[in-house]
């Protein structure tokens, strides 16, 4: 369900139009892939066939984004509350962000792209969890656009670790209660030194954040779409930005 722009916005801006100047590309997009079990369902798989897929669109995506232009792109992959799932399906999950590794990196780091984890990755099964480490370490000096994998992320989760951080600076005595504001909280969340969130996407047709991005999706753009995170591809993604493009952002001004 692509909700319409006359839904969504107050005020609709008119397409920018040939000559108009460059179209408005996101500079941060997050999406929350969803839909990878009902799209081996509907195909009468196991759905470790639907995560494979899954795994196929997020190569596309990145692919697209590249293309499009996008600075950062923040994926969704693992969520704090996943670990619920049964240890079969987390090992699958385990097992296909290690393929990933293996079969991507090269071209991630050859297009000079950055990987960036948010949450804490150190949960996982530890020889998934250095592969990560040696990806993050191989392309933190690349200097083109930042992809953003959220594994074991939750938003609360990562609330709370940054107020525990500032708590002990407090009890340390080198911060006043006084001086937290927005950007001191900010500074402390694990997306601190990342461009603020435009756009978030989510697919499968579930209209909800499940725990993502709670604090930095305070003024970006939310796209909710029926497409399964299978199927997703350059032009849904095309699609997405374009809707972004025509939206008015006015962060409570007029
Ligand atoms: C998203 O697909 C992948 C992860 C959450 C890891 P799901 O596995 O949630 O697929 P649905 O929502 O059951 O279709
Ligand atoms: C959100 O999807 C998490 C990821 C896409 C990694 P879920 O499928 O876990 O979310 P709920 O359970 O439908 O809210
Ligand atoms: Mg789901």
């Amino acid at each position: 369900m692509i909700l319409s722009r006359s839904r969504l916005s107050r005020k609709t801006a008119p397409a920018p139009a040939a000559g108009d100047g460059p179209a408005v590309v996101p500079r941060h997009v997050a999406i929350i892939m969803d839909g990878n079990g009902r799209w081996a369902k509907a195909r009468h798989l196991p759905r470790v066939a639907g995560h494979r897929a899954g795994a196929e669109a997020v190569r596309r995506t990145l692919r697209a984004s590249a293309k499009l232009g996008i600075e950062c792109v923040t994926l969704y992959a693992f969520s704090s509350e996943n670990w619920k799932r049964p240890e079969e399906e987390i090992a699958d999950l385990t097992g296909l962000m290690k393929q990933f590794i293996r079969s991507e990196l090269d071209e991630i780091h050859a297009s000079n792209i950055r990987l960036r984890i948010i949450g804490d990755h150190r949960a996982f099964e530890p020889e998934a969890a250095a592969m990560v480490d040696e990806a993050v370490a191989r392309t933190a000096g690349n200097t083109g656009s930042t992809l953003v994998v959220a594994l074991n992320y939750g938003s609360q989760d990562e609330l709370a670790r940054a107020m525990r951080k500032l708590g002990e600076r407090i009890q340390a005595g080198t911060l006043d209660p006084e001086a937290i504001s927005p950007d001191l909280i900010a500074a402390e969340l694990d997306t601190a030194d990342l461009p603020p969130l435009d756009l978030l996407i989510r697919t499968s047709g579930e209209v909800r954040l499940s725990n993502f991005l709670l604090w930095q999706a305070a003024y970006a753009e939310l796209f909710f779409t029926d497409t399964l995170w299978p199927d997703f591809d350059e032009a849904c993604l095309a699609a997405a930005v374009d809707v972004y493009a025509r939206r008015e952002r006015r962060y409570g001004g007029r």
